[in-house]
Order: C-alpha cells, then sequence, then structure tokens
C-alpha cells in the first residue's frame, strides 16, 4: 500500500494529503509543548481529546451557521478537514484578564474585561508569534481590511459561541485563540475557522472553584492534563467512551 504524503509536522498535529483535492486528514498528536516549545512532553490521550472535542466544537459552529474546515471524524486520532490558506495570524478573544495579556497590562488574572477584546499575533515561532496591529497587518499585507473586519467577526461570534456552550457545563471561557484561513469559491474567496478548537487553545475555568480545565495545567504544573481535558470531555458528553453507546440507535418513548 502507498505510503500517504505527510504535508506539515507542527508541535501538536500532522497534516496529511486527503482523499479528495482540497482536503487534508488532520492527526492529533500526543505532545505538548508551552512557552514556544521549550517545555515538551507526550501526554497520554490527549490527542484523542483534542480530536474528539474539535469536532465538537467545530460541528456546533456549524449547525449555528459559522463556517469551518471540519468535515467529519475519520478515527480516534484523525479527522477530515478543508485545505485552507491559513492566514498567518493568531486570533485571540478575550473575556477576562489571563496569561500575557495579565503580564502585559498589570492586570490580575481573572479581571472582567470591559467588554470581549480580539488581539492578533504574527504566528511565527522564531520571533515567538509577537502581538501585531491592524496597522501592522495591513501594512504587510497579512490580511486586507476586509479580511480584518471577517475576522472579527469570526471570532466574536466563535466566542459567543463557545462560552454558551462552556457556560452551559459550568465553565468559564477566559479566552481562546483560533486560526482562519482563506478557501476560494468559484473566483470568491470566503474565511473559514481552521486548526482546531481545544483546551489547548483556550483558558477554561471551572465557574464554582476556578479550577483550570485547560492547558495552563501543564504549563504550570497544576496536575495531570489527561484530568482536566477528560472533566471538559465528560462535561459536554463527548467522552471517547461513549461513542459506541451514542451511535447505537436509542429507544425514544
Ligand atoms: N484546514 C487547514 N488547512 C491548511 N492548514 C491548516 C488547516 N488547519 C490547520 N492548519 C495548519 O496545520 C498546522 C497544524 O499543526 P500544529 O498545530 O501542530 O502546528 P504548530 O506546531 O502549532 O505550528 P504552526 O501553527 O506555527 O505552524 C498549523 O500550521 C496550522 O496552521
Ligand atoms: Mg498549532
Amino acid at each position: 500500500m502507498a505510503r500517504r504524503k505527510k504535508i506539515y509536522e507542527g508541535k501538536a498535529k500532522i497534516l496529511y494529503e486527503g482523499p479528495e483535492p482540497g482536503t487534508f486528514v488532520q492527526y492529533f498528536k500526543d505532545d505538548a509543548t508551552a512557552f514556544n516549545a521549550e517545555k515538551k512532553a507526550t501526554i497520554d490521550g490527549k490527542g484523542v481529546l483534542n480530536n474528539r472535542l474539535s469536532e465538537f466544537f467545530m460541528k456546533g459552529l456549524t449547525q449555528i451557521g459559522i463556517p469551518n474546515h471540519f468535515l467529519k471524524r475519520l478515527n480516534m486520532r484523525e479527522q477530515l478537514i478543508r485545505q485552507v490558506e491559513i492566514i498567518p495570524l493568531e486570533v485571540i478573544v478575550r473575556n477576562f484578564a489571563a496569561g500575557s495579556m495579565s503580564t502585559r497590562l498589570g492586570l490580575s488574572e481573572g479581571t472582567a474585561l470591559p467588554r470581549p477584546i480580539v488581539e492578533f499575533c504574527l504566528k511565527d515561532d522564531k520571533l515567538g508569534d509577537p502581538l501585531v496591529s491592524e496597522e501592522h497587518i495591513i501594512a504587510f499585507g497579512w490580511a486586507s481590511q476586509q479580511d480584518l473586519d471577517d475576522m472579527l467577526a469570526l471570532a466574536l461570534r466563535v466566542n459567543d459561541f463557545m462560552s454558551g456552550v462552556m457556560l452551559a457545563v459550568g465553565i468559564k471561557l477566559v479566552d481562546f485563540k483560533i486560526e482562519i484561513g482563506r478557501v476560494w469559491e468559484n473566483d470568491f474567496q470566503r474565511l473559514i475557522v481552521a486548526d482546531e478548537i481545544s483546551p489547548d487553545s483556550c483558558r477554561l475555568w471551572d465557574v464554582e472553584t476556578g479550577q483550570k480545565l485547560d492547558k495552563d495545567v501543564f504549563r504550570r504544573d497544576l496536575g495531570s492534563l489527561t484530568d482536566a481535558y477528560t472533566e471538559v470531555a465528560r462535561r459536554l458528553g463527548v467522552l471517547p467512551s461513549n461513542v459506541t453507546h451514542a451511535t447505537k440507535p436509542t429507544l425514544i418513548n
């Protein structure tokens, strides 16, 4: 059997050529990195959980009409996605101060922000993904003004969706990061949500206790990352162990 072609291997995922033109297979690894890959570990089960969770969130986005790259889950670690031209920016939405925003602005972690704040960072590991302004983005041609407007609107819609889904299971969405890509439909370009949405790319705090249920558990050595992600999956009803159960026909009275 011919080996499939690897398109790209990143820190958390591998992209393979997909079965149809314009598709990729996205494989979720168990590798965890933080602080621009200065801290590394392999976390048993992380890839399986993130594959499931990203599927869950992307399907939810589709259901409310937010375009994204997810096509279908293939197996425990892989999903079929639409190939996009990734815009080289990380789009961050913050509802509460935490992480680099707290450091930069001297705000204690958890401070409620006056409104959701969208930040852009240049995707460049060598530079440590620096924060950039809209002026930089336009001047250097990373995206157009129209793209920026579309990215802001997409990011805020994703924020509303994710905040609601999380609040429903007792979790506060502190912040998150998405990547956005271009797809071409005839002569028109459209921006869609790509990459992943998972506890690797969100800050999630238990509403009652403030317990962290995201990658900060790894960054700050707060315990088992698998336990934290499993808890998120369990609350959302997307644990891998539920799968066979959930796909069986059920009797409705
Ligand atoms: N639908 C898509 N089409 C094309 N590329 C994608 C798509 N979704 C995600 N990607 C890209 O695939 C890669 C996923 O790998 P991973 O997240 O492990 O990368 P990474 O180590 O974070 O590095 P970087 O994101 O800086 O390239 C990323 O480069 C991401 O931008
Ligand atoms: Mg990545």
